[in-house]
């Protein structure tokens, strides 16, 4: 019997894009048995972000005991284990390589076939779990490295409609932490400011002028950098959590308008949300009582999957088994950036 057509199957899978070290084991795709992650946060907070070698070392220092844990929490031993999935990019190239190579140890040493996870598949994955969501569904990508709108065929088959020109979403939200003084990451603390703020200020928001549909961040971002040194060199006082309300909602619009009208243009009834902006509440609030209507639905992620973590791994590798695709080599190679 092939491997896709067993009643049931159970996925190990790994993940060591960034800064999280995550193991978890997924029964067929939707049913997390165990997701384990080890964060670094603590570590490279003090950096202000991410430190590549840093977050390289502490991985092969974590692997081990994560996979372990994750196999304990499941209550599985290797016989139970169908396949290993593992992500194999977008990320950093030596953070991807501890998480890759030791996949294939394990491959090698349990006669496990290997699958290669695309992380922006594990993302979107994250709206499977414990949930109905199936394709076709427009879906809103949103993390530290990307920021775009897919319409998602099949669970496989993506078709890009819309892509940041510059900076992605994520990434601002850290740099506007980063000038208000606020510790990384920065998403949280903006929105957790933003609560006690009022969206008094105006912040610029692309413009479509022909059909292409773009986000753009680097503008927005400079222009509230800009306005704290203006006022820091006219020494006055800025209302932080003001600041922080009138970004979020900018942020957040330009998410919401592209949508709006890529939605209309597809005509699709189910809009997701992945990737870990995707835990930002008031982006959640914003697409639910924009969409939750007339017919659309609005699907996120857990809070615990919005951000990296493995059992989205598992997922996606649940329906590339499904969908034929086949095992990797152990020749396998990690890729700082894979094809949206
Ligand atoms: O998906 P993710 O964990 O890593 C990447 O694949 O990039 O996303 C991390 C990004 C960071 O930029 C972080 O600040 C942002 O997600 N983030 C948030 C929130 N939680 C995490 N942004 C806004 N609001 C949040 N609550
Ligand atoms: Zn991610």
């Amino acid at each position: 019997m092939e491997l896709k057509d067993k009643e049931n199957i159970v996925i190990l899978s790994i993940e060591s894009s960034c800064d999280e070290t995550a193991a978890a084991v997924v029964k067929n795709g939707r049913t997390v048995l165990s997701s384990v992650i080890a964060t670094q946060i603590d570590i490279h907070r003090r950096f202000g972000g991410v430190v590549p070698e840093i977050a390289s070392r502490n991985h092969v220092l974590s692997i081990e005991s994560v996979v372990d844990e994750a196999m304990k929490k499941a209550n599985v031993t290797p016989d139970d284990i169908d396949a290993i999935g593992v992500t194999y990019g977008a990320g950093l190239l030596g953070a991807l390589l501890v998480g890759v190579s030791y996949a294939k140890g394990l491959a090698y040493a349990w006669k496990k076939p290997l699958f290669a996870v695309s992380h922006i598949m594990g993302h979107l994955a994250a709206n499977y779990i414990e949930s109905d969501l199936k394709p076709p569904y427009l879906c809103m990508l949103c993390s530290g490295g990307h920021t775009a709108v897919l319409e998602v065929k099949d669970y496989d088959k993506t078709k890009l409609l819309a892509s940041t020109r510059d900076d992605a979403a994520g990434e601002a939200f850290d740099k506007v932490a980063r000038v208000l003084s606020l510790p990384y990451p920065g998403g949280p603390e903006i929105e957790k400011l933003a609560k006690e703020g009022k969206p008094v200020l105006e912040f610029p928001k692309p413009k479509y002028k022909g059909k292409e549909i773009y986000f753009s961040y680097s503008g927005l971002k400079t222009s509230v950098i800009n306005f704290v040194h203006n006022a820091e060199q006219r020494k006055e006082e800025i209302n932080k959590a003001d600041l922080a309300c009138s970004f979020q909602k900018a942020a957040v619009e330009q998410m919401s308008n592209a949508v709006e009208i890529l939605q209309k243009r597809t005509n699709l009834k189910k809009i997701a949300i992945a990737g870990g902006v995707s835990a930002n509440g008031f982006l959640r609030e914003t697409f639910k009582s924009v969409f939750d209507k007339e017919g659309v639905s609005v699907y996120y992620p857990q809070l615990k999957y919005c951000t990296d973590n493995a059992a989205m791994i598992g997922a996606a590798c649940y329906y590339m088994i499904k969908n034929d695709e086949k095992p990797a080599e152990l020749s396998l190679d990690a890729k700082a950036d894979v094809r949206l």
